[in-house]
C-alpha cells in the first residue's frame, strides 16, 4: 500500500494523457522492490515522500518547498539548484530534494551503455527520477541530497566523461539541433559548434558572472527543430545565400504523383492529389514563386528562407550553395515583460573552424549586457529597454533593412551629432531661409 494517501493527486491519473503522477508512483514501486539490489543512497520512499508533499501542498493550497538554497560541488558555481522542504519529519525522503543539471551529449545521441551508466548513479545517489530533457535541452535529475552532490559530480565526470550543466546566472547548457549527423537540411555542423562553444565558454557555464542565465541554441536550419529562435537569448540558425536550387525534373514528379509531398509524411490522411499551387507556391508567404504548368520559378531575393517549399519537395528543391548562419537576440520565456522571440542581429555569419566570426559577436554582445544589463534583467530586456540601435553599435553590425521589424514602428535607428556634423544651429542663417 501506498506510504501517503494522495486522493487529490490521484485525480491528475484520470484522463487520456499521461500523467506525472502515475510515473512517479511507477518509480517508487520500482525502487521498493530493488530488483537490482541497488544500494541506495538516500531514503528508498524518496517518491512516496515526494507524492505525499505535492498532496500536502494542494491540501494546503501553499507550497511546503522553502525558498532557494544554494547547493553545489567545489568549484562551479552552477549546475545544481537546491531544494529543501519545510516539513522534513513528515517527509524526510525529500528533506533535500536537490536537481542537478547534467549536460546532454552533442544531438542527445545516447548508447544504452551510456544511458544505463548515467541512471545506474542516479538510481544509487538519487531519486531515479529524470526529465529528459529540459527545455534547456539539457538532462535534469530530480531530486537527491547535499551529501550526494560531490559523489555524483566525481562519478559523472570520472566515469561517464560527463560534466554538470548550467543553473543560475551564467551561460545555461547549449543545446543544438542533430544538423548534419542525420538532415539534409542543415546548413552548418550544429553539433560541431555548439561543441566548440560549449568549451570556450566553460567559465561562463561554470561561474555565474553574468545579470540573469543566458542560453545558447543552435538550428541547422529555419526549420528551427530546437526553436532557438523562441527560447534563446542568442539564437544560431543556419541559412544561405542565393538561389534555392531546383530540379525541374524532380518537381515534375511531384506534380505527375510520382513522388509524394513532404517525403511521404503526413499520410495517415487522403488529402487528395498534390496540388502544386494550393500546396506550395500560393503558400510562399513572400509569394516569390511561380510555376506555369512546366517549370516552377523562385524569385531568390524575395524569399525569406522560411523552409517551406523545401520542407514540401525535398527532392525538387534544395538551400543555397554559399551557407552560413545569422545569429538573432533577445528571445526569452516571460519573466519580468511577456515572451519575446529573437530579432536579427547578423544576417550572415560564416561558420568555419574555429568559429572567430561566431564568436567575435557573441564576445562583443557579452561585454555590453555585462555592463549594462541590470540584475535579473534578460538580454531582450536590456535590448528593449536601451533600444535595439545600442547592440548594432556594440556589435559593429551595420545597420541594414532586415532589421527593422516593422516599417515606421521601430525607429531604433538615431543619428549622431558628428554623423550630420552638429547640432548647432545659426538661427540668423537660418532665417534667412526660412520667414516667420
Ligand atoms: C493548464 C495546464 C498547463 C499550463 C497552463 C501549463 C503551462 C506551461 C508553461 C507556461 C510552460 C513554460 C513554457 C515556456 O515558456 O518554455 C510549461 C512548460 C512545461 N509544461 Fe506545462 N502547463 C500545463 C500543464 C502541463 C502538464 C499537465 C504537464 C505534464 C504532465 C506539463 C508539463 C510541462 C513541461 C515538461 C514543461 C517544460 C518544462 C521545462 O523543460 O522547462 N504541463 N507549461
Ligand atoms: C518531479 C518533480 C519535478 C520535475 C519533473 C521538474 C521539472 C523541471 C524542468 C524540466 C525544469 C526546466 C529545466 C530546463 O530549463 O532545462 C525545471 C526547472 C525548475 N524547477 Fe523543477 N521539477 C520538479 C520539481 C521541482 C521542485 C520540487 C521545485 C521547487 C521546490 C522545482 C523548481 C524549479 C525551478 C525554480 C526551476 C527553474 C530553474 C531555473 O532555470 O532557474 N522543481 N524543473
Ligand atoms: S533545424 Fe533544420 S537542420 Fe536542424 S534538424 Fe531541424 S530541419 Fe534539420
Ligand atoms: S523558402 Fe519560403 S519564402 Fe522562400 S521560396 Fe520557399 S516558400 Fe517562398
Amino acid at each position: 500500500m501506498a506510504k501517503h494517501q494522495t486522493p487529490l493527486l490521484d485525480e491528475l491519473t484520470k484522463g487520456p494523457w499521461p500523467s506525472f503522477v502515475d510515473d512517479v508512483k511507477a518509480e517508487a514501486a520500482r525502487r521498493a522492490a530493488n530488483k537490482d539490489g541497488v544500494e541506495y543512497q538516500i531514503p528508498v520512499d524518496v517518491c512516496e515522500d515526494l507524492l505525499g508533499i505535492l498532496e500536502l501542498c494542494y491540501k494546503d493550497k501553499e507550497t511546503h518547498w522553502k525558498h532557494g538554497g544554494i547547493v553545489g560541488v567545489f568549484g562551479y558555481g552552477g549546475g545544481v539548484i537546491g531544494r529543501y522542504c519545510d516539513v522534513p519529519k513528515q517527509f524526510p525522503g525529500v528533506a533535500h530534494f536537490h536537481t542537478v543539471r547534467v549536460n546532454q551529449p552533442g544531438g542527445k545521441y545516447y548508447t544504452t551503455e551510456y544511458l544505463r551508466g548515467l541512471i545506474d548513479i542516479w538510481d544509487m545517489r538519487g531519486s531515479g527520477l529524470t526529465n529528459m530533457h529540459g527545455s534547456t535541452g539539457d538532462m535534469v535529475w530530480l531530486g537527491t541530497f547535499t551529501e550526494q552532490l560531490e559523489e555524483i559530480f566525481y562519478e559523472l565526470t570520472h566515469k561517464m566523461n560527463t560534466d554538470l550543466g548550467g543553473s543560475g546566472s551564467n551561460l545555461r547548457t547549449p543545446a543544438e539541433c542533430l544538423g548534419m549527423s542525420r538532415c539534409e537540411y542543415a546548413c552548418y555542423d550544429t553539433m560541431a559548434l555548439c561543441y566548440a562553444m560549449t568549451q570556450e565558454y566553460q567559465d561562463e557555464l561554470h561561474r555565474p558572472a553574468f545579470p540573469y542565465k543566458f542560453k545558447f541554441k543552435f538550428d541547422g536550419c529555419p526549420n528551427g527543430c530546437v526553436a532557438a529562435l523562441a527560447r534563446s537569448d542568442l539564437s544560431f540558425v543556419g541559412t544561405w545565400k542565393g538561389a534555392i536550387k531546383i530540379d525541374q525534373k524532380a518537381v515534375a514528379a511531384y506534380v505527375g504523383g510520382e513522388l509524394k509531398p513532404n517525403a511521404g509524411a503526413h499520410a495517415s490522411r487522403d488529402w487528395g492529389k498534390f496540388d502544386i499551387m494550393k500546396e506550395v507556391v500560393d503558400l510562399c508567404p513572400t509569394k516569390c514563386m511561380s510555376y506555369d504548368g512546366k517549370t516552377l520559378k523562385i524569385d531568390d531575393k524575395e524569399c525569406y528562407r522560411c523552409m517551406h517549399c523545401i520542407n514540401t519537395m525535398p527532392a525538387a528543391l534544395r538551400v543555397g550553395d554559399e551557407k552560413g548562419l545569422c545569429i538573432l537576440a533577445g528571445a526569452k520565456a516571460p519573466i519580468l515583460d511577456g515572451a519575446q522571440m529573437s530579432s536579427l542581429l547578423a544576417p550572415f555569419v560564416p561558420v568555419e573552424e574555429p568559429f572567430d566570426e561566431v564568436k567575435e559577436v557573441v564576445e562583443n554582445v557579452w561585454e555590453w549586457w555585462m555592463e549594462e544589463g541590470k540584475n535579473r534583467e534578460r538580454l531582450g530586456e536590456t535590448l528593449k529597454r536601451l533600444g535595439f540601435g545600442k547592440i548594432l553599435e556594440v556589435t559593429n553590425i551595420t545597420p541594414d533593412a532586415r532589421h527593422v521589424q516593422h516599417p515606421r514602428e521601430n525607429p531604433y535607428i538615431f543619428w549622431t551629432a558628428d554623423e550630420v556634423g552638429g547640432w548647432d544651429r545659426d538661427i540668423k542663417e537660418y532665417r534667412k531661409r526660412h520667414a516667420r
